[in-house]
């Protein structure tokens, strides 16, 4: 995140002696990104972070890809995805590419006995249904329906659910995320015209730390494999950090909508961006305010992107028989538009409590084994009436 965030405690210089209660030192990493170049954060853990017993084993959590070139809509039923007990195992990648693996999850049990880490990707965890927290080695966050989860790459975590009813949307981002550009002035402050400022994002609150030797089991994702590593301390064994490096929270409910008197173009939805695909939030808003609007958006060529929306609550303008947790992909190299009657049913309508997530990538997306087990192949001749 672009902006200072420290908890616990911390020596008042960097890189200096900073000694635990029995005199021993504090073992100080710095957490960065992008090399040395990219944010970062420095962590005092009371042991070693290097400390590995044992690596058990690793297998491949490669997506199985069923369609590498896709130039045909498709819709997935999301909820189709089947819960399971454990958090890893109910990731479900559907479309996938170099860049980015969108994933479906309905995980029924909290993770206790071991942590995870993403050592590829930048995580999105967007909370469809769910309650619980998200407990990090740089503190715990609470999270609810509506939050996006930004995780960053290489962050041990724990995610701790309320109830066994969990749907979510993942994103694994092979490029850092980050704010907007556009809404972000030369300091990194969040502008004026952006649609959520700092006071919006929500930054670990509450650092656990734990003092413990002993086995500690934590599956590592790199290069598609998982490894199981037995850590010989507690992960989160960190008595303060400080920096810019940090996962937080930012809820959906927090986005708020810009409008305008004629159809607003999608960057206006903008969340999150990387170098390779950017996210956006379709939140209730008021609709285009020109007396003779019309506010289902008009057909257009995304030849540059693979277009995909998640829909997640009330009406979709454009669209007729969605579901939640359904997903359209709209590729690159055809145009696509309203489906029939949304043009004249928007006319006159003065608000939409539609609330979807799109991602749109810049390089095309593959379908998964799975992804093709919960598609809805009727979609594709949707448009014909
Ligand atoms: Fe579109």
């Amino acid at each position: 995140m672009p902006f200072y965030h420290k908890l616990g405690q911390i020596p008042s210089k960097r890189h200096t002696v900073f000694r635990q209660p029995d005199g021993s030192i504090y073992h100080e990493q710095l957490f960065g990104t992008i090399g040395f170049d990219g944010m970062s954060s420095l962590l005092y853990h009371i042991q070693p972070p290097t400390v590995v017993k044992d690596v058990r084993k690793s297998f491949s959590v490669a997506p199985e890809i069923a369609l590498e070139k896709n130039m045909t809509m498709r819709s997935l039923m999301g909820y189709n995805v089947l819960p399971k007990d454990d958090y890893l195992e109910s990731r479900t990648p559907v479309l996938v590419n170099n860049d980015c693996y969108i994933e479906l999850a309905a995980p029924k049990k909290s993770m206790t006995d071991y942590f995870y880490k993403n050592a590829d990707a930048d995580e999105v965890v967007f909370i469809h249904q769910g309650e619980g927290t998200l407990k990090t080695q740089l503190g715990n966050i609470d999270f609810k329906y509506g939050d996006y989860l930004v995780i960053p790459r290489g962050m041990i975590y724990q995610l701790h659910f309320k109830s066994e009813n969990n749907r979510l949307f993942i994103v694994q981002s092979f490029h850092p995320i980050y704010t907007p550009k556009r809404y972000r002035n030369w300091f990194g402050q969040l502008l004026e015209h952006s649609p959520y400022c700092e006071r919006d994002i929500r930054p670990p609150h509450e650092l656990e730390t734990h003092n413990e030797a002993g086995d500690f089991l934590i599956k590592i994702k790199k290069q598609d494999e998982l490894y199981h590593y037995v850590y010989g301390h507690h992960p989160f064994n960190i008595v303060g950090w400080d920096g810019y490096n940090f996962p937080y929270a930012f809820s959906i409910h927090e986005f708020e909508p810009i409008t305008g008197r004629v159809h607003q173009p999608p960057p206006v939805h903008q969340t999150f961006e990387t170098s390779a695909f950017v996210i956006c939030s379709f939140v209730p808003r008021l609709y285009d305010y020109h007396p003779d609007s019309i506010p289902a958006p008009y057909n257009h060529s995304n030849i540059d992107s693979d277009e995909v929306l998640y829909y997640v609550d009330g009406d979709f303008m454009s669209r007729n028989h969605i579901e939640k947790g359904q997903i359209t992909l709209h590729p690159a190299g055809i145009p696509h538009g309203p489906h029939p009657g949304a043009y004249e049913r928007s006319i006159g309508q003065k608000s939409t409590e539609e609330l979807a997530v799109m991602v749109d990538t810049f390089k095309p997306l593959k379908l998964t084994k799975q992804a093709l087990g919960i598609e809805d192949d009727s979609y594709m001749k949707s448009w014909n009436h």
